[in-house]
């Protein structure tokens, strides 16, 4: 493993190579399906869950990632933290540290919230999402999901439309940087109020032109907690429909939490609608890319 970072912040941070690394020992966890590892590389560790937002996928997955790999966690959640006592978010990682946990995944709105930790503990700190900016292990876990489904170890000659809130998604800003390292074409798609111009990346307000050129389609939750505006006509020009679905023989990825109804249909959401739904997929490689970026970084 040539990577040698202190904490896992941003995909920028990693190269190819050091993506696939991780991504390899990912793919092993998953073959060996739900097994503890032997080697229990986290034992008599305590991971620390800051998770100011809400989530369900992604501390969930950190807890048994944890688990399995020999440790423990303890999860300090917004509403019930010292937070809602003004609190600073590094005064609370600080005194996470204090405790003697071996690291600190943190989910905040802070755009660098996860850096100014970094700044100030001695431990791993793994961003689980930050603001608007970046969330690199979903990235990582849906670079997992792909190189999987197509079989092969990077991504080049795929072609990958991003859809939906790109504004607002911090999935969007870090697969961009995830999915071209491994070679992929991505195109962004959405309305155009909805499109950030400081992305380096293909755009387009057109999603059924570019639905008929890409391999993959990943559908974005429009993020109304982060006061997204959308227009009536949202459904029908950006969502995953029924027709679209019926013309559409590629992968479809959402990290969730989905809009049935808006971005995507029920019937196209549900696994069984193709082999190419690869959305509980991305779930289930959320432990294993979780795991090997505890093993690497803590264990
Ligand atoms: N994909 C994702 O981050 O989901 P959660 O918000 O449920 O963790």
């Amino acid at each position: 493993m040539p990577w040698k970072g202190r904490h896992f912040l941003s995909l920028a941070d990693l190269s190819k190579e050091d993506m696939c690394s991780l991504m390899q020992r990912a793919s092993h966890f998953l073959d060996a399906g739900d097994r503890y590892e032997p080697d229990s590389p986290l034992a008599e560790k305590i991971i620390a869950n800051l998770f100011m937002e809400n989530s369900t996928r992604t501390r969930c997955s950190f807890t048994i990632a944890t688990k399995r790999l020999g440790g423990g966690s303890v999860d300090l959640l917004g509403g019930t933290s010292s937070a809602s006592k003004g609190e600073t978010l590094v005064d609370t990682a600080m005194n996470l540290e204090a405790m003697g946990v071996a690291g600190i995944v943190v989910r905040c709105a802070e755009e660098r919230g996860p850096w100014d930790i970094a700044e100030h503990v001695g431990v791993p700190v793994i961003n689980a999402g930050s603001g608007t900016t970046g969330h690199p292990t979903q990235a990582l876990l849906d670079a997992v999901t792909l190189t999987r489904h197509f079989g092969k170890d990077s991504l080049s000659g795929e072609h990958i439309a991003i859809v939906g809130d790109i504004a607002h998604s911090r999935v969007a800003k870090s697969n961009v940087i995830g999915l071209t390292k491994l070679g992929a074409n991505v195109t962004l798609v959405g309305p155009a109020e909805l499109l950030p111009s400081d992305v380096d990346c293909e755009t387009s307000t057109d999603f059924d032109s570019v639905l008929e050129n890409v391999s993959v389609v990943m559908m974005l939750r429009v993020q109304f907690e982060r006061d997204a505006k959308v227009g009536e006509d949202y459904r029908d020009r950006f969502g995953l429909t029924d027709n679209r679905f019926a013309n559409f023989r590629g992968a479809i990825l959402h990290p969730g939490p989905m809009n049935r109804g808006l971005e995507i249909d029920d019937n196209v959401a549900n696994v069984e609608s193709s082999p190419h739904n690869l959305i509980l997929s991305q779930v289930t490689s959320g432990v294993a890319t979780r795991m090997a970026i505890l093993e690497h970084l803590i264990g």
